[in-house]
Formats: C-alpha cells, sequence, structure tokens
C-alpha cells in the first residue's frame, strides 16, 4: 500500500464533512462487530430506514456471541422488512464464523476480513478502514458516481471489468494518515451533495475541479448501463385455516425467501391460474373434495432485484384437519396466530396477515 498525502480531492471532502456529517451510532464506534452489522445493513436500505434495525439488532445481541448464539429465526424475524434474507442468513453464518473460528475476534486486516462469508471488498474496505485506520477505499454506489462525475470517467459502472478503474482512484487518493475519514466523507458526500438526480453543483467546494460539471455532463455520469431484465412471477397462496389455526410451511432452500414461512403455493405464469390447474395442483394435491375458491382480490406485488412477484391469496376454511401424510409431505404445519406473529416471513406475507389476522 502507497503512502498518500492529502490531495485536493481528499481535503475538500473531509472538510465539507466536518461541516455537513450526519451524526449516526457506527460513526461513534471503532468496535469491528458494530461496523460490520451497521455496513451489512446499509447494503439494504438508506440511511433513515436502516438505523431502527441497527438499533434492534445492537441491543437485542450487544456482542458477537449474542448474535451467533441466537436461532436463525429470531435473526430473520429482526430483519424482516429489509429483504433479501441471504444476507440475514449470511450475518449469521459470519458470526458464527468469527465465534468458532476466530475466538469472536474480526480479522484485523482487510485482507483477513476478506476470508469471511458474505464480506466482500466493500464491507472489508470498510471495516478496514472504519475500525482499523487502514488506507483501503470503499466503492460502493454513492462512490462510484462521485467519482465518475469528479473525474470525468465514462465506464460503465454496471459492469465488474470498471471496478479497477474506480478502485485506482481513490486508491491514489485515500489519505494514509485519515482513511477513515475519507472514506465516511466520500460515501456521505455522494448521499447528500453529489446526489443522483440534482446534485447540489451550486454549492459544491469541488465545482472548480469537477470534470462533470465544468463540462455540463452531471446528467450523463455516471455511465450505467443495466443488462439483465427482471423475471414476472405469479403466486397463488392458498391460506388454509382449522379451528382459528394457519397452515403454513417453511420455503425451500432453492428460491427466494428461503427459511420463511408461507402458505401453500400454486405458481403459475399468469395472475388468473385457469381451474383445471387448481384441481389438480390444489386440490387434488393436499387431498381435498373440490369446491369454489376465490382470492381477497387484492394483488400483492413484490419487487427483487431480479425479480417481480404478484400474489393473491385465497381463503380456505376447512372443517377438518389435512391428512397427515399430506401435512409431512408438503412440510405444511398448523399455528396460533400469535405463533405466526414470531415467525420470520417475506414482507408480502406480512403485509396480508397483518390485513387480515393479526
Ligand atoms: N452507507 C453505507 N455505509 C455507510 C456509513 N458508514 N455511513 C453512512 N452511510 C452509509
Ligand atoms: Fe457533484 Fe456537482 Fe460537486 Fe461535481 S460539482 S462533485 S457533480 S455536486
Amino acid at each position: 500500500m502507497a503512502t498518500n498525502t492529502p490531495t485536493f480531492f481528499s481535503t475538500a471532502l473531509i472538510e465539507w464533512y466536518h461541516r455537513h456529517r450526519r451524526p449516526l451510532p457506527w460513526r461513534e464506534t471503532t468496535e469491528p462487530y458494530a461496523i460490520w452489522l451497521s455496513e451489512i445493513i446499509l447494503q439494504q436500505t438508506r440511511v433513515r430506514q436502516g438505523l431502527p434495525y441497527y438499533l434492534k439488532f445492537i441491543e437485542r445481541f450487544p456482542r458477537i456471541h449474542d448474535l451467533a448464539n441466537a436461532p436463525e429465526d429470531e435473526v430473520l424475524r429482526l430483519w424482516q422488512g429489509l429483504g433479501y434474507y441471504s444476507r440475514a442468513r449470511n450475518l449469521h453464518y459470519t458470526a458464527k464464523q468469527v465465534v468458532s473460528e476466530f475466538g469472536g475476534i474480526f480479522p484485523a486486516s482487510y485482507a483477513g476480513l476478506l476470508q469471511l462469508k458474505g464480506v466482500g471488498s466493500y464491507t472489508a474496505a470498510a471495516i478496514a478502514s472504519f475500525a482499523y485506520r487502514e488506507p483501503v477505499a470503499v466503492l460502493d454506489g454513492n462512490v462510484y458516481r462521485v467519482l465518475a462525475r469528479v473525474f470525468g470517467r465514462h465506464e460503465n459502472i454496471a459492469a465488474p471489468a470498471s471496478k479497477k478503474v474506480f478502485e485506482e482512484i481513490a486508491n491514489a487518493h485515500i489519505p494514509t494518515g485519515n482513511p477513515d475519514t475519507f472514506n465516511q466523507a466520500i460515501m456521505e458526500f455522494g448521499a447528500i451533495q453529489c446526489t443522483p438526480v440534482a446534485p447540489d453543483c451550486l454549492f459544491c467546494p469541488l465545482q472548480q475541479e469537477c470534470f462533470a460539471f465544468q463540462h455540463g455532463l452531471i446528467n450523463v455520469l455516471p455511465v450505467k448501463e443495466k443488462t439483465k431484465s427482471s423475471r414476472q412471477r405469479f403466486f397463488h397462496y392458498f391460506v388454509l385455516q382449522h379451528e382459528g389455526k394457519i397452515y403454513l410451511k417453511k420455503r425451500p432452500g432453492n428460491d427466494i425467501w428461503q427459511g420463511l414461512y408461507d402458505f401453500f403455493t400454486l405458481e403459475t405464469d399468469s395472475l388468473f391460474p385457469i381451474p383445471e390447474l387448481i384441481q389438480e395442483q390444489v386440490f387434488d394435491a393436499l387431498g381435498l373434495p373440490p369446491f369454489p375458491v376465490n382470492s381477497t382480490g387484492k394483488v400483492y406485488k413484490h419487487i427483487l432485484s431480479h425479480q417481480k412477484v404478484s400474489a393473491q391469496f385465497y381463503l380456505i376454511s376447512l372443517p377438518f384437519r389435512l391428512r397427515e401424510e399430506t401435512e409431512e409431505s408438503i412440510g405444511l404445519q398448523l399455528y396460533s396466530i400469535s405463533e405466526i406473529e414470531e415467525l420470520p416471513k417475506p414482507i408480502l406475507i406480512h403485509s396480508f396477515l397483518d390485513e387480515h389476522f393479526f
């Protein structure tokens, strides 16, 4: 790692940061556990939405051992609403890994941190710089945007190959004596000043040096060309009730929402399933006689990074339990409403239950 002295860029950013920084709890600590936790949450959401989650997690799991020893369901339940549950599972896994392999102490360097599951170059750089003051630049969406604009780089920030270019620029400017403040500053500057739409160029300390501003390119930079299109899915949830309880099942490991609970599901390629399909894949599968069912009429939508889910719910009251073999082969189990409240669920399931049962 080269030794960097301050540059026009790092100096302006750090000065700006001292005047504009938001006081945030993870900025008041050099505890790697707290920093790691905050960064995993903030990868998932904005500061304002992430803050209550961070506070909840720190309160419930003040030390990494508390998180490592918690049941997975509880971790997922606390994560509920943040989405992308594989992150919560990785979080839990990493906590266990740090406890079992490293005695509860995070590796003390960028390279060491990269060995942890779910810790990529961004998170490793954040922890290494904030906790250990190691001069490694962080690169997230905010940082890419600031760098592309100030230094006039036209590389597509969505292309993995561009990462090296931006990494080199940031690592050339991170001051060896103040890497933590520089990293906080560049992220904060992207979040508050150099925003995606309508950046505050008029009152910007980098205006004179900023390539995008000087060349009228703030609406062109950064270049971001998405390639992957998203897949539309239709879920039909059959809410089977019996004596005040509801059948739920845990979602399998090979699909979205792994490990979360939902209802008996029919997935189709359109919003309106044909009756024959319901007959065969719902009634026959459940060992039930046919009878007419209607959805509640409301379509619930949820957007994930590469999928859009539209869901409808069908309320069914059963005068009897399902056969034991059917329950077991599908994985359905009856739960009371208060038990259901405690289970980790996709947010769409939670919203439905909230409107009908909670
Ligand atoms: N977003 C990601 N990391 C952050 C941090 N440390 N402070 C504020 N916003 C962030
Ligand atoms: Fe961003 Fe505008 Fe400042 Fe350039 S002048 S760094 S585009 S806010």
